[in-house]
Order: C-alpha cells, then sequence, then structure tokens
C-alpha cells in the first residue's frame, strides 16, 4: 500500500471556524493592549526586551502564522511516534469532521510565545492521545510565537505556568474585568478568564 504512509496528516487538532478566530484575535489584541497600560507589565518590561528602554510593541513581536487551532496530536506525516496508532483510532474515525465548542479559559504570554489556554471537555479529551508524554493540561490554542520561536513552545510554556501555580507559586496578581492577571518570574502573564470563551471548531487535520 504505497500511499498509507502519505496519508497521515502533519497534525489533528480542532480547527476554530473563520468568525471565532476573528473574535479570538480581536481577545488577543485587547490583551495586548490592557497588559501594555498597565503598570505592573511596565515593571517588568525588561523581560520582552534586549535593550534597555526600546520600546515593546506585542502585536508586532507575535505573530500567529496560519490557521487558529488547538494540536490534538502532532503526527509529523506519520513519523511521529503513536502517529499511525492515533490516525486508525476509531474514536479518531468517527469524530472527524465533528463541530465541538472549545473552551478558553485563560490568556498567556511569555517573552516566546501567546496562547489560549483550552479546557477540554469528557468528550474532547477522547480524542486527545492516551501516550501524550503531557497531560491534557497542556491543551491550547496558540496566538503567536516570537521569531525564530517554533509554535510547539506554546505549550511548553503554558505547562511551565502550570507547574508555578501547582507549586504554590504566588506571582503578582492583578484583577481585571476579564478576570485575575498573575505575574510570574521571566516574563510569565497568566489571565484566568471570569467567563471562559466559547470557540466553534472543527476536528480536523492538516497537512503543508
Ligand atoms: P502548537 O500546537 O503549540 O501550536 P509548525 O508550525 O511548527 O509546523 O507546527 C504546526 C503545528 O503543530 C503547531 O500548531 C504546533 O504547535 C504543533 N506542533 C509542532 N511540533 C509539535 C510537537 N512536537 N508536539 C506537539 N505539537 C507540535
Amino acid at each position: 500500500k504505497p500511499h498509507e504512509e502519505m496519508s497521515i496528516p502533519l497534525y489533528f487538532g480542532w480547527f476554530l471556524f473563520r468568525p471565532v478566530q476573528e473574535k479570538v484575535s480581536e481577545m488577543s489584541m485587547n490583551f495586548f493592549k490592557t497588559l501594555t497600560t498597565l503598570e505592573t507589565f511596565k515593571k517588568h518590561l525588561s523581560d520582552f526586551s534586549d535593550k534597555e528602554g526600546e520600546e515593546v510593541v506585542l502585536e508586532q513581536s507575535f505573530k500567529a502564522k496560519g490557521m487558529l487551532h488547538c494540536t490534538a496530536k502532532f503526527t509529523n506525516y506519520g513519523k511521529a511516534e503513536g502517529a499511525k496508532e492515533y490516525a486508525e483510532k476509531k474514536v479518531v474515525q468517527e469524530l472527524y469532521g465533528s463541530v465541538s465548542d472549545l473552551s478558553l479559559s485563560a490568556l498567556f504570554i511569555t517573552p516566546r510565545t501567546v496562547g489560549a489556554r483550552v479546557s477540554l471537555t469528557e468528550a474532547q479529551l477522547q480524542l486527545w492521545p492516551e501516550d501524550a508524554e503531557k497531560e491534557a493540561d497542556r491543551a491550547h490554542v496558540t496566538l503567536g510565537h516570537a521569531e525564530g520561536i517554533p509554535a510547539v513552545q506554546t505549550g511548553y510554556d503554558l505547562l511551565e505556568i502550570l507547574l508555578l501555580q501547582k507549586a504554590g507559586q504566588p506571582g503578582e496578581t492583578v484583577e481585571l474585568d476579564s478576570g485575575t492577571l498573575t505575574y510570574y518570574d521571566g516574563g510569565r502573564w497568566y489571565l484566568a478568564l471570569k467567563e471562559p470563551v466559547s470557540a466553534a471548531a472543527c476536528f480536523s487535520s492538516y497537512y503543508k
């Protein structure tokens, strides 16, 4: 079967519908705007620039590429570990093309990446790979990454923040209309949204 190898995509995931992508991009722009006006953010601005006094324009530093989505399984055209098994799973095939709402529960930014945390439902968790080296806590939508930083870093940045929270690191908090913003060392900011944002998405796959 010569075509079998070719039929596995770069990744499987939930792809936000176009109007929802616009809504979420706007959310991320508002997040940038809010941050840059905050005194606490200004105080820690050096985390985001190498040069003293250099202007930091977040919307220019972080570019999102392509369609906004939440990666479920990175299969790398069959080269990733467990790719074939995942692609052949009954639940993956059955739910392929199905529509559901992703719950965006937090926004976060680091000097490397910007993302939205996704709280997966029980049904969506069925599509989360069992062999995942990291827990489902890692589910996110990459909203942008700095030049030279790969998108995959966003999940690692989120996991790091969650580890700090689990370790009881208090951070510096600011109450905003949209939720509680916390600053952790190293330029990590986490905004726990008061009202999670619902984003309609289609479970599908991507080939470059
Ligand atoms: P993410 O899910 O954090 O956005 P790229 O643009 O680098 O080719 O990546 C394509 C997509 O696959 C991105 O969404 C990216 O990260 C995700 N991705 C890339 N490499 C991995 C990996 N090793 N594990 C999990 N997801 C990955």
